[in-house]
């Protein structure tokens, strides 16, 4: 999809469907209080052409509604499109990224492909965000996880235009714009990974993508497995990939900001680690068939991990970022670990004892596989540390497919990142920690052990991590339920979600500030 930015009247613009938000300015509530429709648009010959469909009260502008008007009178367009944003009161940049996807949901099976957006006009409004967000929303609803459908390929718009008034600001137009690309493509990179199935994407294929992504993108990365595991006595992350046929991959990105010298440096130096569990069986302690197939979508941590890094690439904030992403198979196997095996993770200092773990359910083995990685993050030098796992059902059932779950051991880290959440529109709930949690995850023959029986799954599973990221500054993401939605929505695709991306992206450019 191509992306323009124009600034002309949007009456005088010739393109295949013109797209105009319209949103509900009625203040008063209750039974008699009709909807008082705006358009949030000055443009004279727009407004004329929607006064009478307005009128009608055929169109409410609830969130996502949408209306299609052909030849619109006195308009270049061959179609006007009226889309929702709800309640003007509340509508936001967040509502415009939706507006602007559920645009793209509605040609796009209809065989349309040019669209131009009418960049809101409206005191409530910020251009730059908004103008950010649309290109967000077009793209991230351009995308279809249609790779492996021979029936659908091709199906993309081919280019959608912002169309901006003189009035907006263009020094924060332009760069909302030009953000906005690059942030959705590096979202709807984290997707394809996520889409990929298990037998396409194994952790070596993962550090293949990594690698390439990382050139693509001024990192500098490094890929390890099996050997390099067994150097740094990382025997929590070898434990889960030991019963599988496919090696381990070990990915660390490093990003260095524009003049870094390792000498004088002296900012924080952040860690986003990622778990990528290609597929998840859940070994010896396998999972009932039903649904898991799903369970390829068990690295979208690290999908979001090394989304969040493409975008640093471009992006170029001025703070120091290593992405360490820990993957493997979870499988069943001759080899496999059996439950009551006791293993020993990474010692954070070379000669001090690792922390032993007791197995209890191999299920449980994306806190295997982060143990060992935020400790490697840790000494690589990291001040302040992020991760994303799909790592409990326990926090799907909390939750639900709505909010990821947030945990912290240091209130101004989450803080910042609570601070990134309203620029990315993502949502995130905070759960708490407590060393009560720790009681239920002490074993009797081990130091830890790696489940903490059925109250508070999702809370016990941080607790796990704590014990390895220890005091560093933490902030944990639980997306098991964020990361592939199960139902479609008008403005992006049933599948793989992409989540955390932009949270993590935004957190990190917080530190640059
Ligand atoms: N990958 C799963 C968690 C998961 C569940 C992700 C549903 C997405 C959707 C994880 O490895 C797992 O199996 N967790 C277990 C932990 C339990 C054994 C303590 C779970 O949640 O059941
Ligand atoms: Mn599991
Ligand atoms: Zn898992």
């Amino acid at each position: 999809m191509k992306t323009h930015l124009v600034f002309t009247n949007p009456a005088a613009i010739e393109t295949e469907v013109l797209a105009v938000v319209a949103g509900d300015a009625q203040t008063a509530k209750g039974p008699d209080a009709k909807p008082d429709l705006a358009l949030l648009t000055g443009d004279a010959g727009v407004k004329a052409a929607a006064a009478a469909v307005l009128a009608s009260g055929e169109f409410k502008g609830g969130a996502n509604e949408t209306l299609l008007i052909h030849a619109p009178a006195g308009l270049a367009a061959k179609r006007l499109l009226l889309v929702g944003v709800g309640k003007l009161g509340k509508a936001n940049a967040h509502s415009v990224r939706s507006a602007a996807g559920t645009a793209i949901r509605f040609v796009k099976p209809r065989g349309i492909r040019d669209v131009t957006f009418v960049l809101p006009e409206a005191a409530e409004l910020a251009p730059g965000p908004c103008a950010r967000a649309t290109v967000e929303g077009a793209l991230l609803a351009d995308y279809d996880p249609d790779t492996y459908r021979s029936d659908r390929k091709d199906q993309s718009v081919s280019t959608f235009t912002v169309a901006a008034h003189a009035g907006h600001p263009a020094d924060d137009v332009e760069r909302g714009f030009a953000e906005g690309r690059i942030i959705a493509e590096s979202q709807n990179f984290a997707r394809e990974l996520v889409n990929e199935p298990g037998n396409k994407l194994t952790p070596t294929i993962l550090g293949q993508r990594a690698a390439a992504m990382a050139a693509a993108n001024g990192l500098k990365a490094e890929v390890y497995s099996t050997e390099k595991l067994h150097e740094l006595k990382m025997g929590a992350f070898w434990s889960v990939s030991q019963g599988s046929e496919e090696p381990p991959a070990l990915i660390v990105l490093t990003y260095e900001p524009e003049g870094y010298d390792a000498k004088t440096y002296s900012g924080p130096v952040l860690g986003l680690v990622g778990k990528g569990i290609t597929f998840d069986t859940g070994g010896i302690s396998i999972k009932p068939a039903d649904k898991m197939e799903l369970m390829k979508y068990d690295m979208a941590g690290s999908a979001a991990m090394l989304g969040a890094m493409a975008a640093i690439g471009r992006l170029k904030p001025a703070v120091k970022v290593i992405s360490v992403v820990c993957s493997a198979e979870n499988m069943p196997d001759g080899k496999a670990q059996k439950p009551g095996d006791v293993q020993t993770a990474m010692p954070f200092k070379d000669g001090e004892p690792g922390h032993t773990i007791e197995i209890i359910n191999t299920d449980a083995e994306g806190r295997l596989v982060l143990a060992d990685g935020l400790t490697y993050a840790r000494q690589l030098g990291c001040t302040h540390l992020i991760d994303a796992a799909t790592l409990t059902g326990a926090c799907v059932v909390a939750l639900g497919p709505v909010n990821a779950g947030g945990f912290s051991n240091d209130e101004e880290t989450y803080g910042k990142f609570h601070a990134a959440l309203e620029i990315s529109g993502e949502k995130v709930w905070r759960l708490p920690l407590g060393d009560e949690y720790m009681e239920q995850i002490k074993s009797d023959i081990a130091d830890i052990k790696n489940t903490g029986g059925r109250w508070g799954g999702a809370i016990t599973a941080a607790e796990f991590l704590h014990v390895f990221a220890d005091e560093t500054p933490w902030i944990h993401l639980d997306i098991a339920g964020m990361a592939w939605y199960e139902d479609t929505k008008p403005y992006i695709a049933k599948g793989p979600s992409g989540f955390g991306v932009r949270s993590i992206l935004e957190w990190v450019r917080s530190y640059a500030k």
